[in-house]
C-alpha cells in the first residue's frame, strides 16, 4: 500500500487558510487553519555508503517554538524551529544553524516562499558544485576531469545528511507571510509551536541494508526502501536491422556482428538474401546516439520544475526527432552507413541511471540461459525479452555498436545571445567530427561555438550528460560531443537543481531550443552520413540541404513547450500516452493505463522504481514476478511481460513512432501512399509501408498505422536486479556490481506532516483542534496501522 500517496491525498483536502483572515490576528490561523500546513518536505534518500536529506531522529514528533533566523544568533539554550527566507536556503546558513545545534535544540527548519519579497535576491543552487562528479556519491562513475566546477554557484545542500533536522518548504505565499510576521514578533513567536512528524529511517544504514532488510523475528525479507529509477525511451530513424524480431542465438558473437553490412553465418539469424540495395548497411550498423536526460531534482522532490534541465532537454530532443522524421525518408536513411538513434534517459540526476544501463546493455548484456523468451508468450510477433535479468524488450541488442553520443543540455536559457556551446576534447574520431559539424550547422538565431571549458584544464572536462556514461563505460573508446546553453559554468538563473528552476520569472528561449533541435538533427544526419573520412564540411552541407531550420512558430514545438514547462497534464501528452497504453493493452492483455503525469506545474523527479513507475513484471501462470528464473513461462497462454511507464515516457514512445515511423509511405517518386487508419495496434498487421525485414506497425495517436520506432528501457542503478521468482519490489545485488554506482534508494516513510499550534500554558498537553476532525481521524488510523507493522521490525 502506498502510504505516501494516501497521506498526500489527505493533505490535499485539508483546509489551509481563509484568505479573509486579518493579517495581524494570529489566533485565527494558528488555532485551526495551520494544523496541517501545506508544505513540501526535504526527504531522506539512502545511497551506497550512507544517507542524504532530512528527517526527525525517531518516531517521536519533534516540536519547538518558531524563531525567525536571519543569520545572527539563535535562542540561548532552548528549543526552537528556525524560520528562514527562501534566499537563505544555502549551505552557509544551514551550516551556521547546525553548528549552533550542539544540544539538539534545533527541532526543524521552515523555508518560506518569498517570491515577491525578495525577487531581487539571487537564489543559491542546492546542487553540488561538481554535479555527478568529485565528492558526490556518483564520483565512481564519472569520467575524466570530474572536479570541474560546472555548477560554480552550487553549494551541495542537496547532498547534506540532515539526520535529526526536518526541513520543509512552505508552498503558499500567504501562509508564509503569516508565519514570517509571527516569527519576527519574539513574544508571540515563543508561543507558536511547529511540530514535525518526519521519521525516515535510522542513522547508520545504507541502501544495501534497507534493500536487504529482514524482519528481526520472522527472518522474512522485507525491504524498507525502493531504488530510484524509471523508464528510458529510445528509438531509431530508418528501417530496423534485419530480422531482429526473430529468434537469434543466445550468445551470438558480438565481434563478428560488428561492421555495417556484414552477415552472420551459420546461426540461422541472417539469410543470404537479406542484403538488398537499401539493406546493405542495415544490419548492425553503428549507432549515433542523440541523447539527453529527461529528469532533474531539487531539495524538495515534489517541487522539481527542471525547466532548464529535464524539460528543455526533452523538448529539444523531441523536436530533433520530429525534424529528422519530417525531412529524411527511410530509404535515404537506410542507405547511410550509420544509424541515428534517439535516447531519452531517465534518472540521470541520480547516477546516469538510464544512460548507463542502456550503454552497458547494448555493449554487454547477456540473458540467462534459456530465459530469452517472447514478451507475449503466445505471440510470435512480439519482441524478444529476457526473464532474468529482466528486460521487457531485447530490441536494444539490434544496435550492437555505438559510434558516438551526441548530447544536449540546458539550452532553455542560453548564456550568450546567439551562441550555443560545443564540448569535445578535440582528440579526433567521431566525437570531434560531430563537434565540428555542429559548428557548421547553426541557424539564423544561434550558432554553436567551442566551449572555453577545456582551455586551462589538465584533463578535458565533460559536463554531466549521458555522454559521460559511454565515455566511462568504454574507458574513452567511444566518445561524442555535447551541445549546451552554458559555456564553462551553468547559469546562475535559474539555479541548477533548485525548486526555482522554472519559468515563473523567466521564459525559456524557444529560439534557442528550436536552434538546438535543428543543430542536433543536422549533426545526427551528418554523423549517419559519414563514411569514416570525417569530412565535416561535406557532411554538414549534406545535412543542411536536407534539414531546414525549425520555425519558432512550429505548432508541435509550441504545444509541447506548454506541456513540458507549464501543464504536464496537457491534452497532447495525454493523447499520445493513451494510444501507447492502448497498443500495449492490445498486445499484452495487461491492464496498462496512462501513467502518472508530470503534473501542473510539471515535476521532473524520477521517483522510486515500482510497478506504477516502470518496473516490468512477468505473469507466469497465476503469479506475477519482478523477474523469473524457471521453465514454466509460456505454459499458460496468458503469460506475458508488461510494464506501466509514466505518461511522459508513454507519450514520447508514441511520438517517436509517429515522427519516425512513416516507413516507405513516401516512395522513391516522392508520392505518398495513403496511411491505414487504426484505433489500436491490432488494426495494423501487414501494413505495406512497414514491411521491410523485421519491421512492424503500431497505431499512432493520430489514428494511422505507423512503423514501430520507439522502445522502452529500464533506468535502474546497475548494481541491482529485480530478484527472480519474487514479486516486484525485491532487489538483489548484481553479481557484476563493481561498487562504483551511487545506488540511491528512498525509504518508505510514514510521516503525518507538519502542524502548527498555539502553546497554551494553562493546558500545555492539549492542542487546539477545531476543524479537520475527519482528517485527523484518518491520519490516526494510518499511524496505528503503521505502528503495528513497524513493531514487527527492528526499525521501530
Ligand atoms: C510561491 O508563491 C507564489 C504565489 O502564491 C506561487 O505562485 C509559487 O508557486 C510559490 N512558489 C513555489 C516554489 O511553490
Ligand atoms: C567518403 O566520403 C567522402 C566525401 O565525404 C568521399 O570523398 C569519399 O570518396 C568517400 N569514401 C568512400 C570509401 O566511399
Ligand atoms: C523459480 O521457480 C521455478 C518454478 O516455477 C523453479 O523451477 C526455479 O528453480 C525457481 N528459481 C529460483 C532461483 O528459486
Ligand atoms: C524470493 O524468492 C526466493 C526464491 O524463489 C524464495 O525462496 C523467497 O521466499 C522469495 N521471497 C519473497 C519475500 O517473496
Amino acid at each position: 500500500m502506498n502510504f505516501r500517496g494516501l497521506l498526500w491525498s489527505l493533505f490535499a483536502t485539508s483546509h489551509i487558510i481563509d484568505a479573509t483572515d486579518e493579517h495581524t490576528s494570529l489566533d485565527e490561523p494558528f488555532q485551526s487553519s495551520f494544523h496541517h500546513l501545506q508544505h513540501s518536505p526535504c526527504v531522506t534518500l539512502y545511497h551506497r555508503n550512507g544517507r542524504a536529506g532530512c528527517g526527525t531522529i525517531d518516531r517521536e514528533t519533534q516540536a519547538g517554538p518558531i524563531y525567525y533566523y536571519d543569520g545572527s544568533g539563535v535562542p540561548n539554550g532552548r528549543d526552537f524551529v528556525a524560520v528562514i527566507e527562501e534566499h537563505q536556503l544555502t549551505s552557509t546558513v544551514i551550516n551556521s544553524l547546525l553548528s549552533s545545534n550542539v544540544n539538539g535544540n534545533l527541532k526543524g527548519i521552515m523555508v518560506l516562499n518569498g517570491t515577491d519579497a525578495d525577487s531581487s535576491n539571487d537564489y543559491a543552487s542546492q546542487g553540488p558544485i561538481y554535479p555527478l562528479g568529485y565528492s558526490t556519491p556518483s564520483q565512481g562513475i564519472s569520467y575524466g576531469n570530474n572536479a570541474f566546477p560546472w555548477n560554480a554557484k552550487g553549494d551541495g545542500l542537496i547532498q547534506y545528511d540532515l539526520y535529526g533536522v526536518p526541513l520543509v518548504y512552505i508552498n503558499e505565499y500567504e501562509t508564509s507571510y503569516y508565519i514570517r510576521n509571527a516569527a519576527k514578533n519574539r513574544n508571540k513567536a515563543s508561543e507558536i509551536y511547529t511540530q514535525f512528524n518526519y521519521y525516515m529511517g535510522p542513522d547508520g544504514i545504507n541502501s544495501k541494508d534497507c534493500l536487504q532488510w529482514h524482519d528481526a523475528n520472522s527472518g522474512k525479507w522485507n525491504p524498507r526502501c525502493l531504488p530510484l529509477g524509471g523508464v528510458s525511451v529510445w528509438g531509431f530513424a530508418g528501417s530496423p536491422p534485419k530480422k531482429s524480431n526473430h529468434n537469434y542465438p543466445e550468445n551470438y558473437d558480438e565481434n563478428a556482428a560488428n561492421g555495417g553490412g556484414r552477415e552472420l553465418a551459420n546461426n540461422g539469424y541472417y539469410s543470404a538474401s537479406s542484403s538488398s540495395s537499401t539493406g546493405l548497411f542495415n544490419v548492425y550498423k553503428p549507432a549515433i546516439v542523440v541523447g539527453t536526460s529527461t529528469d532533474s531534482t531539487s531539495m524538495f522532490h515534489d517541487l522539481v520544475p527542471g525547466a532548464n534541465e529535464g524539460a528543455s532537454n526533452t523538448l529539444t530532443l523531441l523536436m530533433a526527432a520530429y525534424l529528422i522524421g519530417k525531412s529524411v525518408d527511410d530509404a535515404t536513411l537506410d542507405a547511410l552507413p550509420n544509424r541515428i538513434v534517439f535516447g531519452f534517459f531517465d534518472g540521470e540526476a541520480y547516477g546516469y541511471l538510464g544512460s548507463r544501463r542502456f550503454v552497458k546493455d547494448v555493449l554487454n548484456f547477456g540473458c540467462g540461459e534459456g530465459l530469452r523468451v517472447r514478451s507475449v508468450a503466445k505471440d510470435d510477433t512480439s519482441d524478444m525479452a529476457c526473464l532474468y535479468p529482466m528486460r521487457p524488450s531485447m530490441r536494444f541488442k539490434d544496435l550492437n555498436e555505438i559510434a558516438a553520443f551526441l548530447t544536449v543540455d540546458q539550452v532553455g536559457i542560453p548564456v550568450g545571445d546567439g551562441n550555443l556551446f560545443v564540448h569535445n576534447s578535440g582528440e579526433g574520431g567521431m566525437g570531434t567530427f560531430l563537434a565540428n559539424v555542429m559548428k557548421y550547422s547553426g541557424t539564423s538565431y544561434f550558432k554553436a561555438t567551442a566551449s572555453a571549458a577545456g582551455n586551462n584544464a589538465n584533463e578535458y572536462p565533460y559536463p554531466p550528460t549521458p555522454l559521460s556514461s559511454v565515455l566511462s563505460v568504454t574507458g574513452g573508446n567511444v566518445g561524442g560531443a555535447v551541445l549546451s546553453g552554458y559555456d564553462y559554468a551553468f547559469n546562475k538563473r535559474p539555479p541548477y537543481q533548485s525548486h526555482l528552476n522554472w519559468i515563473q520569472n523567466q521564459d525559456m528561449n524557444l529560439k534557442s531550443i528550436a536552434s538546438a533541435a535543428t543543430i542536433l538533427a543536422r549533426t545526427a544526419l551528418a554523423g549517419a552520413y559519414d563514411n569514416g573520412s570525417y569530412d565535416y564540411e561535406t557532411a554538414s552541407s549534406y545535412a543542411k540541404n536536407l534539414i531546414s531550420e525549425l520555425s519558432i512558430d512550429n505548432e508541435v514545438l509550441l504545444e509541447l513547450a506548454n506541456c513540458l514547462f507549464v501543464d504536464g497534464k496537457c491534452n497532447l501528452l495525454n493523447k499520445f500516452a493513451s494510444m501507447d497504453a492502448a497498443n500495449e493493452r492490445a498486445k499484452t492483455n495487461f491492464d496498462i493505463g496512462v501513467g502518472s503525469s508530470l503534473g501542473k506545474p510539471p515535476n521532473y523527479y524520477v521517483g522510486v522504481y515500482n510497478t506504477a513507475n516502470g518496473q516490468p513484471f512477468v505473469r507466469v501462470g497465476g503469479e506475477v514476478f519482478g523477474a523469473y528464473q524457471g521453465n514454466d513461462y509460456g505454459n499458460n497462454k496468458n503469460d506475458a511481460i508488461g510494464m506501466q511507464p509514466k505518461m511522459l515516457q508513454q507519450a514520447i514512445r508514441n511520438m517517436l513512432d509517429t515522427f519516425l515511423g512513416k516507413g516507405s509511405m513516401v516512395n522513391a517518386e516522392g508520392s505518398e501512399v495513403s496511411a491505414r487508419a487504426c484505433s489500436t495496434a491490432s488494426d495494423c498487421s501487414n501494413v505495406q509501408y512497414c514491411s521491410t525485414d523485421a519491421d512492424s506497425a503500431t497505431c499512432s495517436a493520430n489514428k494511422v498505422c505507423v512503423c514501430k520506432r520507439g522502445f522502452y528501457h529500464v533506468a535502474l542503478d546497475e548494481a541491482i536486479n529485480a530478484a527472480p521468482n519474487n514479486s516486484t519490489g525485491y532487489f538483489e545485488m548484481s553479481s557484476s556490481d563493481a561498487g562504483a554506482s551511487p545506488l540511491w534508494t528512498e525509504p518508505y516513510w510514514n510521516n503525518v506532516g507538519v502542524k502548527m499550534y498555539r502553546y497554551s500554558s494553562s493546558n500545555p498537553g492539549v492542542f487546539v483542534l477545531l476543524g479537520g476532525a475527519i482528517f485527523l481521524g484518518a491520519c490516526f488510523f494510518v499511524v496505528v496501522l503503521l505502528k503495528v507493522a513497524m513493531k514487527k521490525q527492528k526499525l521501530y
